[in-house]
């Protein structure tokens, strides 16, 4: 049964206590690595009307955690995870993310753009004035903890879709990311290099200890892999905490939309 205490009133303003606790590694001096605060973004169209996007939107996620964003088409994820990279500024409320951060795209094939996987996940390191032994072993643990290391020579051209993914997390966590924002990355995948890239996210949050992970997704399975999540409709926050429990949330909203389709 789902704990109704993580049910967010959306129209009352960010209080602490009514986020429920995640699964897994929570106490209450933990540090948060991100958190957004009553967060609205509109935009002017053409015509000078205002389109609400985000309407006063919460979340508040533990460092070192991997946690999800579900929610149907359009509802503003990739909105409220854009504002989350600093690629959007809310129109009202506050963020607060770790840094350094990083943003993963939903197409593999925009992430990669040196000839190997070791000169790419080596490409962001040039602004850190490291020594090339430094760079070599920032480039093989970021590459270890997304089981990739046997690719380090390989050309990128010649990886799948779910292998380049995990090219670009190495990347960011090559570059010592704090926050990993990763917006749909399984969409175009099968279910191997789904799993994969799950996977590596996973380990590599579980070997630094402290990077923490946004997920967006549609796919409810993958939920098993998450610490917490969040639940978004319209523009809003409408969960946040337990994944489980989200997971029967959804479920049972999609089967009583199919039950009413049928009837
Ligand atoms: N710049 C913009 N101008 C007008 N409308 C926008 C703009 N950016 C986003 N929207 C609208 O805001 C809503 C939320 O978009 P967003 O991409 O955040 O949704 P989403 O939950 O990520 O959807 P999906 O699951 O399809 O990826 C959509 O209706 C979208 O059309
Ligand atoms: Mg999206």
């Amino acid at each position: 049964m789902m704990n109704p205490s993580i049910l967010m009133h959306p129209s009352k303003p960010f209080v602490s206590p009514l986020y429920s606790t995640p699964r897994t590694r929570t106490n209450v001096t933990e540090s948060i690595a991100i958190e957004g605060r009553n967060l609205s973004y509109s935009v002017a169209t053409r015509q000078g009307k205002t389109i609400p996007i985000l309407r006063d939107c919460s979340l508040r996620i533990p460092s070192g955690q991997f946690w999800m964003l579900l929610g149907p088409n359009g509802c503003g994820k990739s909105t409220l995870l854009k504002i989350l990279a600093g690629l959007l500024n809310p129109t009202i409320g506050t963020v607060h993310v770790k840094r350094p951060r990083s943003f993963v795209f939903q197409n593999p094939d925009h992430q990669v753009v040196m000839p190997t996987v070791e000169a790419d996940v080596a490409f962001g390191l040039g602004k850190f004035n490291l020594t090339p032994d430094e760079v070599k072993s920032r480039v093989s643990k970021a590459l270890d903890a997304v089981s990739m290391s046997k690719f380090m020579q390989r050309s990128v051209q010649t990886l799948s879709g779910g292998q380049k993914q995990r090219v670009a997390i190495a990347g960011a966590l090559a570059e010592a990311c704090k926050v990993l924002l990763l917006d749909e990355l399984t969409t175009f995948l099968d279910e191997n290099d789904q799993i994969g890239v799950i996977k590596a996210v996973r380990n590599s949050l579980n070997s630094s200890g402290d990077v923490t992970a946004l997920w967006v997704t549609h796919r409810l399975e993958e939920l098993e892999y998450a610490d917490g999540a969040v639940y978004m409709e319209d523009g809003r926050v409408k969960m946040h905490g337990n994944a489980a429990d989200i997971k029967d949330f959804i479920m049972t909203r999609q089967s009583a939309y199919i039950k009413e389709i049928n009837s």
